[in-house]
């Protein structure tokens, strides 16, 4: 079936830039995207093209040359699910707040809802993608919801989960390692898979596009991820004995990562991984492995989470502990708050967990991220504790000129310009003793440390 018009509910970070890509790619095709969020959506129509509300590089390109030819963002979701031959449902899947599985299961509520109203909206076929990450057989329950609210049309459902990082989306979705596409293997089932197919063979090549039956694709998702986090967490805990026995993290991860059976990739050290996915989806993974009775297939893929944790808390107790020791009472500074550099998002990053740590300890901070801002990380804090005290927070614009306030400073967040600050003028004009937490090895220390700066990396002296 040759599909002339998309849907895709949900214009957040993977709906957005997928979507644009599609688009691009695919000038034939209609791309409607919608959002329950019309003020989310009118941002995407702004003129200024360098405030979508994701920032990821390289991706106002792409809608700029899209838009208002062959992609469209709508907060009309009635009319685009009626009007599509296809719909992605790419709304987010937060980890459960309350009621069965709480605090690990994947909340299905937005999925669910997006199902029943497909449901109830659509009078043609339509094949439905599944693109937010879900537990596996979350399509068994999306078909029992479409069929029963309506028996009148044929839904064909598809697995096809997101593989993108934030910050390299654009050239993800350009490039992909690998398209997933799973589905039924009956004969409408494998004409639905073919469609999507066709769309992403516009420009992924044929070999790299894998089809899979429903359930492994959903299972494939969660367990890259997994996969993933289970590095930076193996390498971290490495970092805490680097850290006791003199062996460099940056040497040993070197070393590991050239043995062409283990790989380079993820083996950078850091304050611990953050994100929207990497936590959730192995909360998830967690709990469908413990309601399978696995309880130590389960203990197994927890143990990465308690690592991650335990990596911001000693991060963070170290701060805390020299701030005491040292009677640094003055403010410190924070810079970077993104989980990862090159974009906006801040879901999960350690950097929440750090400042709340030290607020907790009474110490005020000041935060410096060039692309988040003060609302969000009021937002972030306020939503971990709630007596978060705004008071204690400043929120910062250009922190170089304010250095001569500091004692202190933790850097977050990899972004490329504080490698490029001039560390040499910030410590003529910094308080003494100086110290740099470094939460993301990303200083050359040896320097830093010529400079005059009390240098702190992660497992390495
Ligand atoms: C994605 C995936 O879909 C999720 O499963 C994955 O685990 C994290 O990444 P993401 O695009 O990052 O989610 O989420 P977000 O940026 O929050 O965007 C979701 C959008 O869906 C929001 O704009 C929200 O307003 C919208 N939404 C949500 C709807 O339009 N309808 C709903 O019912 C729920
Ligand atoms: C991840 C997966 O990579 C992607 O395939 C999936 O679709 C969504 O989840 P994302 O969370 O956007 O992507 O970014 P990623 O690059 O994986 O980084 C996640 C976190 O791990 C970040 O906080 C990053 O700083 C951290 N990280 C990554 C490390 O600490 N060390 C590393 O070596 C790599």
């Amino acid at each position: 079936m040759k599909i002339n018009n998309i849907c895709c509910i949900g214009a957040g970070y993977v709906g957005g830039p997928t979507m644009s890509i599609i688009a691009q790619k695919n000038p034939d095709i209609k791309v409607n995207v919608v959002d329950m969020n019309a003020d989310k959506i009118s941002a995407w129509n702004s003129k200024d093209l360098d405030n979508l509300p994701v920032y990821e590089p390289g991706l106002s390109k792409v809608v700029k040359e899209a838009r208002g030819r062959n992609l469209f963002f709508s907060d009309d979701v009635n009319k685009h699910i009626y009007d599509a031959e296809m719909i992605f449902i790419s709304v987010n899947t937060p980890t459960k707040i309350s009621g069965e599985g709480k605090g690990y299961a994947a909340d299905l509520k937005y999925v669910e809802a997006c199902a029943k109203q497909i449901a109830e909206v659509s009078k043609t076929d339509k094949i439905i993608v599944e693109k937010s990450t879900v537990p596996v057989r979350t399509s068994e329950k999306i078909k029992q919801i479409l069929r029963l609210n309506n028996s009148d049309v044929d839904f064909q459902i598809l697995s096809n989960p997101e593989f993108l990082a934030e910050g390299t989306a654009m050239r993800d979705l350009e490039i992909p390692d690998r398209v997933l596409i799973g589905g039924d293997k009956t004969k409408q089932g494998k004409k639905a898979i073919e469609s999507l197919v066709k769309i992403y063979s516009s420009w992924v090549p044929k070999e790299n596009i894998l089809t899979t039956n429903l359930w492994s694709s959903e299972l494939s998702k969660l367990t890259a991820n997994a996969f993933l986090a289970q590095r930076i967490s193996s390498i971290n805990s490495l970092s805490e004995l680097c850290e006791e026995t003199g062996a460099d993290i940056e040497e040993v991860s070197k070393a590991i990562g050239m043995d062409s059976r283990i790989g380079s990739s993820f083996l950078k050290t850091s304050v611990g991984f953050g994100g929207s996915c990497f936590q959730k989806d192995i909360l998830n993974l967690v709990y469908i492995a413990r309601s399978s009775g696995l309880v130590k297939v389960a203990d197994y893929w927890e143990q990465i989470l308690l690592i991650n944790k335990h990596q911001r808390d000693r991060f963070s107790n170290k701060i805390v502990e020299c701030v005491k020791n040292n009677d640094l009472h003055q403010n410190i500074l924070l810079l970077g708050w993104a989980f990862k550099k090159d974009t906006n998002d801040s879901r999960e990053s350690a950097a929440i967990y750090v400042a709340n740590n030290l607020l907790n300890n009474k110490i005020r901070i000041d935060i410096y991220d060039p692309k988040v801002n003060k609302d969000q990380v009021d937002f972030d804090l306020s939503y971990l504790n709630e007596n978060y005290d705004k008071s204690m927070v400043k929120f910062i614009e250009d922190p170089v000129s304010n250095i001569f306030n500091y004692n202190l400073i933790a850097i977050m967040t990899e972004w490329d310009e504080f490698k490029e600050y001039d560390w040499q003028y910030i410590y003529s004009k910094i308080k003494k003793p100086a110290y740099i937490f470094d939460g993301r090895n990303i200083l050359n220390f040896e320097k830093i440390k010529k400079i005059g700066f009390n240098y702190i990396g992660i497992g390495r002296k």
